[in-house]
């Protein structure tokens, strides 16, 4: 059994993604990202300390613009436009889920579609569907990379996806199942008849339902490779926050009927940010007409 390290392959992505930003600095081109956070929910102050802090290594300008909890639809509208025409900042993105009086629908839809570095916009989403994308949504892309740099083939495998979510499972089954990955897809959610059965029947399995350890080993076809997209807070009075973090997928049962799996942390989470700073690049490259937008 492999352990795919989203860790490890995320540092030699950071190497390249430096590499690049570096020499657009040197064109007078500073990399930069916006990160817009509404509230002080602790996991959302977790995902955006570290896609900042990763930004600041690879030598990409980030700015965190943190809202009250209270902040208004028009302030947080505002905001985004403000971003939209900043000419240092080629990357906004608004983390979600946001406080419920807060319209998210509009704002995604009001993000520059060429700043779009969460791949959330009608339009963008569009254009993957197309098969024609500019940008790649960050998970989906993340886990893509984690198949292909640890030489996982997909072509005619078939991969089942258990979560329907717009920003994993949806995106990541349109992509698989398109021209050059060519995977046979099925998507499933919580309400899927015969779940367990179609889990069973997945060379890949992709688990992105957001519940803790829900895949357990009789879910497995021995031999499978696993993809854990969770991230769970679990209490835990033995740990030393009072929760310990696991995924959806239980590891412990699970890893040693699989060929290959992902740990949490460190599995998909750190890829997402990798791709959500090369987004950032591509971001740089359309808005200075260095790539067809
Ligand atoms: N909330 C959880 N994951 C994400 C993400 O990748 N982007 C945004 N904007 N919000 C999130």
């Amino acid at each position: 059994m492999k352990i795919l390290s989203g860790t490890a392959l995320a540092a030699s992505f950071e190497e390249e993604l430096k590499r690049e930003a570096v020499a657009l600095t040197g064109q007078g081109i500073r990399p930069g990202l916006a990160v817009i956070q509404v509230g002080e929910e602790p996991a959302t102050q977790t995902y955006v300390r570290s896609k900042v802090k990763t930004a600041e290594r690879v030598g990409m300008h980030s700015v965190d613009h943190k809202l009250p909890a209270t902040a208004s639809q028009a302030e947080l509208e505002a905001l985004v436009d403000r971003l939209n025409r900043a000419p240092h900042i080629n990357g906004v993105l608004c983390q979600m889920p946001l406080p419920p009086h807060l319209d998210g629908g509009r704002i995604t839809r009001l993000i520059d579609p060429l700043k779009d570095v969460d791949c959330f916009h009608p339009y963008n989403m569009g254009l993957l569907a197309l098969g024609e994308p500019r940008f790649l949504p960050c998970t989906p892309a993340g886990i893509l990379e984690l198949l292909t740099r640890y030489g996982i083939a997909v072509g005619g495998k078939h991969t089942v996806v258990l979560g329907r979510s717009n920003i994993v499972g949806r995106p990541l089954s349109i992509l698989l199942s398109q021209k050059g990955w060519d995977a046979t897809v099925t998507l499933c959610h919580s309400r899927s008849d015969g779940l367990v059965e179609l889990a069973r029947q997945a060379d890949i399995l992709v688990a992105a339902l957001g519940q803790p350890e829900f895949v357990r080993a009789e879910m497995v076809k021995p031999g499978a490779v696993v993809i854990d997209v969770g991230v769970n807070r679990v209490a835990d009075p033995t740990a030393k926050r009072g929760y310990r973090l696991c995924g959806d997928v239980d590891f412990a049962g699970v890893a040693p009927k699989a060929s290959a799996i992902t740990p949490v942390p460190g599995g998909v989470g750190p890829m997402t940010i990798a791709m959500l700073l090369r987004n950032t690049l591509v971001g740089v490259r359309l808005q200075h007409g260095l790539a067809e937008a």
